[in-house]
């Protein structure tokens, strides 16, 4: 959801402004409806804002230009209150001198009471955000205490909901003040200069040491110290961390798109999440979970919550994992679980799956899951993010920075890791023989080079896709794990194509999404591997059989060699073989793929898809 940078260091060659726009547009996968700069220019604060992407933003600060400075906030924005527009863009200012900037991420729920009783009292406002509330109630405090640290300090004592918060004061240069509650926050730890950020994309072109802020903090940055006190005003420390990509990781690296670039990146994401998981005798560790072998064997259900793409990881997961550890595994989306009065005790594992880590419906399912005992394990692609801060345990898939808002790479990695997780309880319990973890980490092992395979064949997908750029609506089927992939598959098509598109199990076809199919109706099938157990594959060559005797065009997903389905098939699209459980990683590819042609050729911005956002922070 919104993205926030803020900077404070010397105005020499390289101005704050530049540092701060260099950071939106690597946060503006978070938002974009509009985007703001504030500046300290001569002891006043100076703005710019506009509605819309930060091209908008880009041409307004050429039209009107902005002093040098050494300190700067700046805000990419994704609406929540109020519409998006110029004026209810960020930065707000504060006080009736208006000395103070202020931008925000997050909701603030008692805004109506506190803005009511501010309007009461004579402060007029300009935008219908929530973030106006907090820009003057630190601006007042700033006026009784003349320091904006002890302001922030003051006003988020009496705000409610999720919040992270960037401040400057005009009187007050070379000083930024950052506050968090269950909004994302780092710092940036630079020579000189120090940083804040939704997220270390939006200083690493400067600096790759970085510091955690936990929960209630609020930071001071000033071009040589950085400062944490929590809300109750008692010092603390950050944990300092060394990110482990750098800038060109963030960047589209000659890639049309970043979507295109993460795609090709996948068989690198599997890799890297699979890398140093075994140790000499074969033997899977995961060191970084520290739970022990003991808390794990007590473990009579898990419970894999997530939103999203991460849900649909999850939903895959859960096959791999009940069959390899015999534990009942159930998949909820987050938001849901929450609220429907879930059976989770202390011997419950709730694995929640977010690339992010900072997504508030997951978040909050982590907490709920917390207070009712259970052990909470966190698969995250972000290092330090809320998620992982507020489990027992995090095991990290290692897809590196995912910038288009189509989540690709990080959801093979996040199946990856869940295989993982499952893998190891089963070891622990004693449910897999060592031969039997080692045989599957053997078959993982091939997984990149066969996604590899599948990317380098992608051409006639992309043929493919350029000529149903005018579908109405595309179906997807899939049977097994084939399953969450045709919903994948079809979330994928909604998201940039913004074309409708419907995922289904094969075999509920004939209780009802049947009907659907009528002349040139185009259906995507992933037949599962003719080893599939139970004659699964043999069932849904009749599915296909039975809708393109109803007329449907039907695209098929098959494995290399699977000859039954070719009589059947207006075209096939070949994937290598692997065993059923580990096929998602590989069949998933032609969709994601698909669907990325399809928005190219019918003109839309791929990475950055209409009403959508990478992280949803707010409920
Ligand atoms: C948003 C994004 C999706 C993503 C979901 C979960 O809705 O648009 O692409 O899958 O959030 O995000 P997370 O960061 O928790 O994986």
């Amino acid at each position: 959801m919104c993205g926030i940078v803020g900077y404070v260091g010397p105005a020499v060659d390289e101005t704050a402004l530049d540092v701060v726009m260099e950071g939106l547009a690597r946060l503006e996968y978070r938002g974009y409806d509009s985007a703001g700069v504030a500046v300290i220019d001569d002891d006043e604060i100076a703005i710019r804002k506009r509605s819309g992407k930060l091209a908008n933003l880009r041409s307004e600060i050429s039209a009107h230009p902005l002093h040098a400075s050494s300190t700067a906030i700046g805000h990419t924005r994704w609406a929540t209150h109020g519409g998006p527009t110029d004026n209810n863009a960020h930065p707000h200012l504060g006080g009736q001198d208006r000395k103070l900037a202020l931008i925000h991420n997050g909701i603030i729920e008692n805004f109506h009471r506190l803005k009511t009783s501010l309007v009461d009292a004579g402060q007029s406002f300009l935008s219908e955000t929530d973030t106006e509330v907090a820009a003057h109630l630190v601006a007042m405090a700033y006026e009784r205490t003349g320091d904006l640290t002890e302001a922030m300090r003051e006003a988020v004592a009496q705000l409610e909901g999720a919040f992270t918060l960037l401040a400057i004061h005009a009187d007050q240069p070379g000083v930024v003040v950052g506050a968090r509650r269950n909004s994302p926050l780092v710092v940036g730890l630079g020579e000189g200069a120090n940083y804040l950020g939704s997220d270390v994309a939006a200083f690493i072109g400067h600096t790759r040491e970085a510091m955690e802020m936990g929960q209630d903090e609020i930071v001071t940055i000033t071009p040589d110290s950085v400062s944490v006190i929590r809300f109750d005003g008692t010092p603390t420390e950050g944990k300092r961390y060394h990110v482990d990509w750098d800038a060109a990781a963030a960047e589209k690296g000659g890639y049309p798109s970043f979507m295109a670039k993460e795609i090709d990146e996948q068989p690198q994401a599997i890799g890297d999440t699979l890398l140093g998981r075994t140790d000499s005798e074969g033997r899977l560790v995961l060191d970084e979970l520290r739970i022990s072998e003991d808390s794990l064997r007590e473990v009579d259900k898990i419970v894999i919550v997530a939103c999203g793409t991460a849900w649909y990881s999850g939903l895959t997961a859960k096959y791999a994992i009940e069959h390899w550890t015999r534990i009942p595994c159930e998949v909820e989306l987050a938001h849901e679980f929450r609220y429907r009065d879930p059976v989770v005790d202390e011997h419950t594992l709730v694995i929640s799956v977010s690339q992010s880590g900072e997504t508030m419906d997951t978040l909050m399912a982590v907490k709920h899951a917390r207070e009712l005992g259970a052990l909470t394990i966190s698969v995250c692609n972000t290092h330090g993010a809320t998620i992982p801060r507020e489990s027992d345990a995090v095991l990290y898939t290692h897809a590196g920075p995912e910038i288009a808002v189509a989540s690709t790479k990080a959801f093979v990695a996040q199946i990856t890791a869940c295989y993982l997780l499952g893998l190891y309880l089963a070891q622990v319990r004693g449910v897999a023989t060592g031969e039997r973890v080692a045989e599957i980490m053997a078959d993982l092992a091939d997984i990149p080079a066969k996604v590899q395979t599948v990317l380098d064949r992608m051409d006639r997908v992309r043929e493919i896709a350029r000529f149903m750029a005018d579908s109405r609506a595309v179906l997807f089927l899939g049977r097994h794990v084939g399953y969450p992939i045709a919903l994948e598959g079809a979330l994928k098509l909604k998201e940039i194509a913004y074309i409708h598109a419907e995922g289904f199990a094969a075999g509920e076809l004939k209780h009802g999404p049947i009907a659907l199919i009528e002349p040139g109706q185009p259906v995507f099938v992933v037949v599962p591997g003719p080893d599939t157990p139970h004659d699964l594959h043999s069932k849904v060559v009749s599915n296909i059989q039975e809708i393109r005797a109803r007329g449907a065009r039907t695209l098929v997903i098959a494995e290399d060699g699977d000859e039954a389905v070719v009589p059947f098939a207006d075209e096939v699209i070949r994937v290598p073989a692997a065993p059923t459980l580990l096929m998602p990683l590989i069949t998933i590819v032609p969709l994601q793929v698909f669907a990325l042609e399809l928005a190219t050729a019918k003109g839309l911005d791929v990475d950055q898809p209409r009403n959508l956002a990478k992280s949803v922070t707010v409920e």
